[in-house]
């Protein structure tokens, strides 16, 4: 029997694509009550980042699409749901409490919990491609193949080598249209269709490369301030420098050449301990941009979430603002629900333009447009298309925690969010709450605090708090939300109150605990 690593990259691609045909009769079948439905996720977060990450915030990652747990509402559904190491049972009862009109024994019944015991940094999808009878223990699982696909987070070769290993479909981009997810990639794209972008270059290989290209910047713009330098491939502004061109010598002139070189090993890297020769390498491995920054006065980063359906529909599903923060404000935080309606229409537009191209070129699954956005005198509103996020996003596990609890919708006309009983909804969610004291806390006196105070979601009035990243707490002092309200208003209210209680219990805890002497 030939295995999978007997196929060359061509002719594991050529049975990929006989697999994602399957798509199209799982979605004809998904949501309906058929017996032997499955869904297999693998949250593996297959990024290649600047700096490593701990494997207690790897596996934090993996965890923060628990919400889709939410699906076993659906009666007949069995869910298989792989992490690198453990899920804590009170994290996953806490999930499955959240579930309106369903016994949790029930859910939980038709629920797998798989871990690989790896707590490593390296991503869950490779560990699963070095452990064969894991895979077949997980195929082993899957009722009936015909009925069952696979939900990654990213998508690269190795979650496409995981779906054939399991022989199942999978819900997303196929790994070769990942050219169109970099940072030149898109910019490229945008150029192609006409949508308004920042001035810049892209495909740069070196610093050098990188010199030229400021210079051909200020050539064309003689009054730009700051430039930004992207890697190709980062993520949440970890990939991102900004440079100075103030006070430098006019365009084309003496000297221009080396001040710009100079500049550029000056500057201010997004995630402040990267060094440069480390980001010299990665722009040479993997390439990357320089475009303008964009500024003004009122300077807002919304982004457009979409899906193309395996019938080649595109579907507008959302539009948040990003919060963000670090150093120069490009690290994303977290995100606000549904984006001001005043420029949400504005970038809708340019959106769907991106998404009929993906759908024509062959795109399956979520993807997510970020855009910046700039205010005039006037009042108006300038939207510039950022980057294409090929993948599901930082806004996904809020937006969907909410559509699962409330069987609302989005509105793209209105860029309003309304549930079955016509009640408006917004949210603000974070994946930072972050702070030291909350290491004095532990999973139990979390679900304590969430019990004592009313830190829940209430399914009566449809609002509240859902936690997310909830292992981490201990030991980072970090953790998710989502706060949900009826107006933007009560949804940062809740959100505020959320973060107080659990800083002043946290507090209090440290107080509480005896000197050691
Ligand atoms: N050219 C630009 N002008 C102004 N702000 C920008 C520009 N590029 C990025 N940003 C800001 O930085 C954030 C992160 O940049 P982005 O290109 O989306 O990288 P990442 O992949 O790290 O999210 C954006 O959401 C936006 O707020
Ligand atoms: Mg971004």
């Amino acid at each position: 029997m030939t295995t999978l690593s007997d196929l060359s990259d061509k002719e594991r691609n050529e049975r990929f694509d006989r697999l994602q045909e399957r798509m199209r009769g799982y979605w004809q079948i998904m949501g309906r009550n058929e017996e032997g439905e499955s869904v297999v996720v693998i949250p593996s977060v297959s990024l290649d980042r600047v700096g490593e990450r701990s494997g207690s915030l790897q596996q934090a990652y993996e965890e923060r699409y628990l919400f889709l747990l939410l699906l076993l509402r659906h009666p007949r559904l069995r869910m298989i749901y792989v992490t690198s190491m453990p899920i804590a049972p009170q994290i996953v009862e806490y999930y499955l409490a959240l579930l309106p009109g369903v016994i949790p024994s029930h859910a939980r019944a038709r629920l797998s919990l798989i871990s690989v015991g790896d707590a490593s940094p390296r991503s869950l999808s490779q560990k699963l491609l070095d452990r064969p009878r894991l895979l077949s223990l997980i195929r082993s699982l899957v009722p009936n193949p015909l009925r069952s696909h696979m939900v990654p987070y990213n998508t690269t070769p190795l979650e496409r080598d995981i779906a054939l290993e399991l022989g199942i479909p999978m819900y997303g981009a196929d790994p070769r249209f990942f050219p169109l997810g970099t940072k030149s990639g898109c910019r490229e794209l945008f150029a192609d269709l006409g949508i308004r972008h920042p001035l810049g270059f892209e495909n740069l290989r070196s610093i050098e490369d990188a010199v030229e290209a400021l210079m051909r910047l200020r050539e064309a713009r003689p009054d730009v301030t700051k430039a930004l330098v992207k890697l190709n491939e980062g993520v949440s502004g970890e990939g991102n420098a900004t440079v100075d061109l103030r006070e430098l010598p006019a365009p084309e002139s003496p000297g221009e050449r080396e001040e710009i070189a100079t500049r550029l090993h000056q500057m201010e890297f997004e995630r402040p301990d990267t060094p440069f020769s480390s980001y010299a390498a990665k722009l040479a491995e993997r390439g990357g941009i320089v475009e303008e920054l964009i500024t003004g006065e009122e300077v807002r980063s919304p982004s457009v979430q979409l899906r193309v359906t395996p019938f080649e529909e595109v579907e507008l599903l959302s539009t948040h603002d990003q919060v963000l923060g670090g150093p120069s404000g490009q690290s994303y935080l977290g995100c606000s629900f549904p984006a001001d309606f005043e420029y949400a229409k504005m970038i809708s537009a340019d959106a769907q333009l991106i998404g009929e191209r993906l759908a024509h070129e062959g795109v399956l699954g979520r993807f997510a447009i970020d855009f910046v956005v700039v205010r005039s005198n006037d009042g108006s509103w300038t939207p510039y298309a950022i980057e294409l996020n090929l993948r599901k996003g930082g806004t996904t596990h809020p937006f969907l925690t909410l559509q699962f609890l409330t069987d609302g919708r989005y509105d793209p006309n209105t860029a309003q969010f309304f549930t079955p009983s016509s009640r408006e909804k917004h949210l603000i969610a974070t994946d930072h709450l972050e702070s030291s004291k909350f290491r004095g806390l532990t999973l139990d006196d979390l679900f304590d605090i969430v019990a004592r105070h009313g830190l829940h979601f209430d399914p009566a009035r449809q609002q509240g708090i859902v936690f997310h990243m909830i292992s981490c707490l201990t030991e980072l002092g970090r953790i998710g939300l989502t706060a949900v309200g009826d107006t933007p208003a009560s949804a940062k209210a809740m959100y505020q109150k959320a973060e107080r209680i659990l800083l002043d219990e946290a507090r209090e805890s440290l107080a509480e605990r005896p000197l050691l002497t």
